[in-house]
């Protein structure tokens, strides 16, 4: 079934971001953010250097009917006007999944809406629908703080992954090394602006996984590398000429790893509009967007990057991933489980769980 207008309260609670919006998709496929709004709980985590889960859980359940109505009043609706909830149901730390994705199954029984609980990695991975015309398949950069993996995206909840970090994800990497540089979490952003105008070569890095033929990833040996260095700068210039230098890195280790992965995948679709899409808070790295655009050129693959606004969480990319769910008629049931570990490909995360394998099986 395809149905008409979908209008769909979007719910993210997975991490440290209480976030809703209201999203509106036309039949067509056209994509209106009608409000979004986010409440970062960065000031409340930020003096233990990283997300406390107890403390976010707390601070969702504190401001989540809140931000939800704000989003309703932004967006000029009533919950009457919606066709639909979405919410978070994994991954993520599971206290804070649990709040909104009990808020969204409140509403969706009070108001006998459908309910979609969503996959936050298949939130990021439309949120670049958001703001441009992007249709199915495309080749999917997702890097995050929690994730970082090579996804074949071939339309709504199919997904196969071509490559995953072996260690850490990319926005660890840079929150890590971040706080070794005395910079405040998170660690992202601080670093991006500390390096601002430093001399990337001054510090040579190792080169991770170079000659490897899979689309994987590594960055502890760069996070132990750098941590040496920063413990014997002085000044501020070394601080900001080694910053500029991790940023690098990443940078090119993620468009190495592109690169292979639009080799490969270029093959599997010959004839097809090549496209490849980056998503996730690391998105929204100037060096990083740079990088990833230079290799798509030079492979024929289109480039599109969300606005940043919508690289790190938020709840529209949450509502437009219910909404194209909805659109073709699926939903869940109201007993929809808090999923803490949900890869978006099952199957191949499995077979071989390379990021944070625990003992209940593959993260993300
Ligand atoms: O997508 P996101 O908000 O949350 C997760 O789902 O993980 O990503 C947050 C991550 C953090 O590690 C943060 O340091 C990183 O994205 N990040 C950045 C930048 N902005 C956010 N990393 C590098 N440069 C940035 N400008
Ligand atoms: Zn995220």
């Amino acid at each position: 079934m395809t149905s008409s207008t979908q209008t769909v309260l979007g719910l993210e609670t997975s991490c440290d971001e209480t976030a809703a919006a209201v999203v509106r998709r036309s039949a067509d496929g056209h994509v209106k953010v009608l409000s979004s709004v986010v409440g970062s709980q960065i000031a409340a985590h930020a003096p233990y250097g990283g997300v406390v889960p107890e403390i976010a859980a707390r601070a969702h359940v504190e401001s989540i009917d809140a931000i939800a109505l704000q989003a309703l009043k932004d967006a000029g609706l009533g919950f009457g006007d919606l066709t639909g909830v979405a919410a978070t149901a994994g991954p993520g730390l599971v206290g804070g999944v649990m709040v909104g994705l009990a808020f969204g199954k409140a509403v969706a029984l009070a108001r006998d809406l459908p309910l979609v609980a969503v996959n936050h990695l298949e939130g990021h991975a439309v949120s670049a629908k958001l703001a441009a015309d992007l249709p199915y398949p495309f080749l999917l950069l997702l890097v995050s703080g929690g994730h970082c993996q090579l996804l074949s995206v071939d339309g709504v909840g199919a997904c196969r992954r071509l490559g995953s970090t072996i260690d850490d994800a990319a926005g660890e990497a840079f929150d890590k090394i971040a706080k070794t540089l005395g910079l405040p979490y998170p660690g992202g952003p601080a670093l991006e602006a500390l390096a601002e105008g430093g001399d990337a070569e001054r510090f040579p890095l190792p080169r991770m996984l170079l000659g490897r033929k899979d689309c994987d990833f590594s960055f502890s040996g760069l996070k132990t590398a750098a941590a040496r260095i920063a413990e014997g700068l002085t000044t501020k210039d070394e601080r900001r000429d080694l910053a500029a230098a991790v940023q690098a890195a990443i940078a090119r280790q993620l468009a190495e790893r592109s690169d292979r992965a639009m080799a490969a995948y270029a093959v599997e679709h010959e004839g097809r509009d090549l496209r490849f899409v980056v998503a996730g808070g690391v998105a929204a790295n100037r060096a990083v967007r740079a990088r990833l655009t230079e290799t798509s050129d030079a492979r024929g693959f289109s480039f599109t990057a969300p606005p940043l606004a919508y690289c790190t969480d938020n709840a529209a990319m949450i509502a437009l991933a219910g909404a194209e769910r909805l659109a073709l008629g699926l939903s869940d049931p109201l007993d929809a489980p808090a999923r803490p570990r949900w890869p978006l490909d099952a199957a191949a995360a499995n077979a071989n769980p390379t990021h944070v394998p625990g003992r209940k099986g593959a993260k993300a």
